[in-house]
């Protein structure tokens, strides 16, 4: 039959979403810019190959798609996909779509929805999870574009998406940058996860002085509990590996540097110019730089020692902070994802996006499905920290969680991640803060006038009197 859909670059994601696509019934044609690698993509397809028109080009692929053609590209969103839709534009036709499947600036998604409408073609960013695993075998993914490209792809998606009982885990949530700009905040919101399970391993390890096997087994008997997560789960699999070579744990020979691609910063930055503040996914980007810079931190362990305490907490203590740091690092990556909605129009629906974010993507984790209900439920002014069915969570835990960070902080133990929710959480319970002080100081200086409780209106201080 009729390839449905063309696939553009067999890296690891395309080859393995162009797999699952043939694995599921789906004819593709598929082809990559280094033609050399497809016949060891086919031979890897085995018997999926009847799927698969394998061609050498791209002019090839577009001949071999019925009209109107849908092309996903896999190729870097950055530089080498402008020069892609240099080359494909001219080869299309009006009621075409182009697909960006990887991890993009939704500022250019934008752009290229713009450049490819003029010539009445289609472009679609479409947010990708679940890595190589969640690729060849089920991803959440996140779509923005036209009612038409979600016409075309929807029976292809829902095809190959992650299934949480039986519901696919892909939607339209939007024009142009949408999807990409909601993959941007679930990769921010899994570095924040990631951090505070970093955190909670320092503790656990360094604090309380357990052996890694127990902290394996810690992590997955929380994993069992209402904490159960994919990164909870991959952590307490990661911490049993040794390393082949020295027969140490494989984590004790990983230097401690991390590395990042991009995304986790994207989202701070775009938090940041939309006057938000994600606190625990600033932390957590600040924890990756201050990570890698290694060399800083050896020299500063010289001078003023590395000494730290020993912690007293109990594991059920530690269990309830980080509930409530789970529901208030989703919480901030949802207003982030309302201010855009907001700025941009785009009407997305936080309870649809929870919902899809429950199986295939990196964050999912139990609680989504409580998540997506509170968004149904309709949390006060869309926000999770005012939601009914966390109120629990929130006020049993903030007292575990100010006991986690107060007694890590006085060994000296850095929480950042841990401590920046207890910094957002009291802030924001605060009605009367002390930005009134911020505000005497800027008219101070600069006259730059303040609001008065009492009075509407621009005011000056006493001190320009
Ligand atoms: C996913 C991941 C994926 C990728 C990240 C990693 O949802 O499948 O988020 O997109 O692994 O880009 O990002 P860093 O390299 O920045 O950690």
């Amino acid at each position: 039959s009729d390839p449905k859909i063309g696939i553009y670059g067999l890296g690891t994601m395309g080859a393995a979403l162009a797999l699952n696509m043939a694995d599921k019934g789906i004819a593709i044609a598929a082809s990559n810019r280094t033609a050399s690698v497809i016949p060891e993509f086919m031979e890897r397809a085995g018997d999926l190959a009847e799927n698969i028109t394998a061609v050498d080009d791209l002019k090839a692929l577009i001949d071999a798609l019925p009209k109107p053609r849908n092309l996903l590209a896999m190729i870097p969103s950055t530089g080498p996909m402008d020069a892609f839709l240099d080359d494909v534009i001219p080869m299309l036709e009006a009621g075409d779509t182009v697909i960006d499947a990887g991890n993009a600036d939704f500022h250019s998604t934008r752009a290229r929805a713009a450049r490819l409408a003029e010539h009445d073609l289609h472009f679609v960013g479409l947010g990708v999870s679940g890595g190589e695993e969640g690729a060849r075998h089920g991803p959440s993914m996140m779509m923005g574009g036209t009612d038409h490209s979600w016409s075309e792809l929807k029976p292809v998606l829902e095809k190959i998406a992650a299934k949480f009982d039986g519901a696919p885990c892909v939607d339209h949530l939007g024009p142009d940058g949408a999807g990409h700009f909601v993959k941007t905040v679930h990769n921010g919101i899994e570095y924040a996860d990631m951090q505070v399970i970093a955190e909670t391993y320092d503790i656990l390890r360094n604090g309380l002085g357990m052996d890694l096997p127990a902290v394996a087994d810690q992590f997955d008997a929380w994993n069992d509990g209402p904490l159960g997560s994919y990164l909870m789960e991959i952590t307490a699999k990661v911490l049993r590996y040794d390393d082949p070579e020295t027969g140490k744990p494989a984590v004790d020979v990983i230097r401690d540097s991390a590395g990042q691609k991009g995304t986790g910063r994207w989202t701070v930055i775009e938090a940041v110019k939309l006057g938000q503040s994600a606190t625990m996914i600033e932390a957590a980007v600040a924890g990756r730089a201050w990570s890698a810079e290694k060399p800083l931190r050896e020299l500063a362990a010289k001078a003023f020692g590395e000494d730290r305490g020993a912690l007293d907490l109990d594991v059920t203590t530690i269990e309830a902070a980080l509930r409530v740091a789970r529901v208030l690092e989703y919480a901030q990556g949802f207003r982030i994802l309302k201010a855009a909605s907001d700025e941009y129009d785009w009407n997305l629906d936080p309870a649809r996006i929870a919902e899809i974010w429950r199986a295939g993507c990196i964050i999912r984790a139990k609680m989504l499905d409580d998540i997506s209900a509170a968004f149904r439920d309709g949390a006060p002014e869309g926000q999770l920290l005012l939601a009914s069915a966390f109120r629990d969570t929130i006020q049993d835990g903030i007292p575990a969680l100010r006991q986690v960070v107060g007694t890590a902080v006085a060994a000296g133990l850095p929480v950042p991640a841990l401590a920046s929710a207890l910094a957002w959480y009291d802030t924001m319970r605060q009605s009367r803060g002390t930005a009134n002080v911020v505000q005497a100081q800027r008219d101070f200086f600069g006259r730059h006038g303040f609001e008065r409780l009492d009075a509407e209106g621009a005011h000056h201080g006493p001190w320009w009197d």
